[in-house]
């Protein structure tokens, strides 16, 4: 969408994740503190993104959309107040349906002028917008009337497309949002990020600067998955473009979530000028090569080991769009080293199970 927005895939926290429901002003106040705390918003964390279950049921008698009086007593101006003095930008969410998917709220359909207009009233730098409780028309038909609305409110706001996937919004999601989700709803474990992973790679064509695939926010310190799980996640979602949305509660966050998410080399991979999304170059049983392009005729490379056992693991220059003969660098991301062997046709390693190697292969003379 061309507003001017998204030029690089956002960055920040969403509710959902890890609180869904149980959400409230005091929550949201603290991981805008948090955030910066921990040093994560000068990292590019800066979108606090509220989710489901801010509002009342009842619009009030304008028909406007009602913060609820028991967790945001406040009202969501404050709110945007608070979290734009910290530096940061507040996300909100609603849906293009009569209710949200919570059903604790009304959606905007038929309201999306009114409600785009609050929003930007309010300060809201970030609509993310859901698919539940429709009149049953296309997604077509509903979510470029939110786009023109949103256009029209007179403040830039990043529009996430939340339509699960089911009608390809990729392929149709570009004039209309900032980023499309390409899946089903993702849960803290393995099994369910691979497969979002998977079906988000279908896609990477259509992800570009201004548009992304979306597969789903981060589940990384959650508790589901195992450190090199994790790992994996945080890899292939800063090489896929995705937008890098943590799901945890940065309050309370391990050393060990802090590392993964904190990493600046991997952030570095998404936040890449080029911006275009890394696909699978090769697969045979649970071995899967994975590559992209980055600026300054770099590449990175994700060997990932979706199997039971440790593994070996080579990428080839003809998989991963490298000219035959040449000679490249290879910097390790997660062990923070550049290896001092040069590489020509190929590089090999080994690989634990659930586990992944991520390197930015560089040319030299
Ligand atoms: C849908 C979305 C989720 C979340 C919930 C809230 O399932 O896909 O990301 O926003 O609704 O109810």
């Amino acid at each position: 969408l061309a507003n001017g927005l998204g030029v690089t895939p956002p960055m920040g926290w969403n509710s959902w994740n890890h609180f869904s429901c149980n959400i409230n002003e005091k929550v949201i106040k603290e991981t805008a503190d948090a955030l910066v705390s921990t040093g994560l918003s000068k990292l590019g964390y800066n979108y606090v993104n509220i989710d489901d279950c801010w509002a009342e049921l009842a619009r009030d008698k304008n028909g406007n959309l009602v913060p609820k009086k028991s967790t945001f007593p406040s009202g969501i101006k404050a709110l945007a107040d608070y979290v734009h003095s910290k530096g940061l930008k507040l996300g909100i969410y609603s849906d293009a349906g009569y209710l949200t998917c919570s059903k604790t709220m009304p959606g905007s359909l038929g309201h999306e002028e009114q409600d785009a207009k609050t929003f930007a009233e309010w300060g809201i730098d970030y609509l993310k917008y859901d698919n539940c409780n429709t009149d049953g028309s296309r997604p077509t038909i509903r979510y470029p009337v939110m786009t023109r609305a949103l256009m029209k409110s007179g403040r830039p706001i990043f529009h996430s497309l939340c339509e699960w996937g089911d009608m390809h919004p990729a392929l149709w999601g570009s004039p209309l949002g900032n980023s499309w989700r390409t899946t089903i709803d993702i849960n803290d474990s393995w099994l369910s990020m691979i497969a979002n992973a998977d079906m988000n790679e279908i896609y990477a064509e259509h992800a570009r600067p201004g548009g992304w695939n979306d597969p789903d926010m981060l589940e990384v310190g959650n508790g589901g998955m195992t450190k090199d799980e994790y790992i994996v996640h945080f890899s292939i979602w800063a090489i896929s473009k995705a937008p890098l949305l943590l799901g945890c509660d940065i309050r309370n966050m391990t050393k060990e979530t802090m590392e993964i998410v904190s990493n600046e080399e991997v952030i570095a991979i998404n936040q890449d000028s080029l911006g275009v999304q890394a696909k699978k170059a090769r697969m045979e049983g649970d071995i899967q090569i994975w590559a992209g392009p980055l600026s300054g005729y770099r590449v990175a490379l994700l060997l990932l080991n979706r199997g039971p056992t440790r593994l070996s693991i080579t990428a080839f220059w003809d998989d991963i769009e490298i000219p035959p003969n040449s000679m490249v660098e290879a910097r390790d991301l997660w062990e923070h080293k550049t290896l001092e062997q040069k590489f020509v046709g190929n590089l090999t390693a080994t690989v634990d199970s659930h586990a992944c190697k991520l390197y930015v292969l560089k040319p030299v003379a």
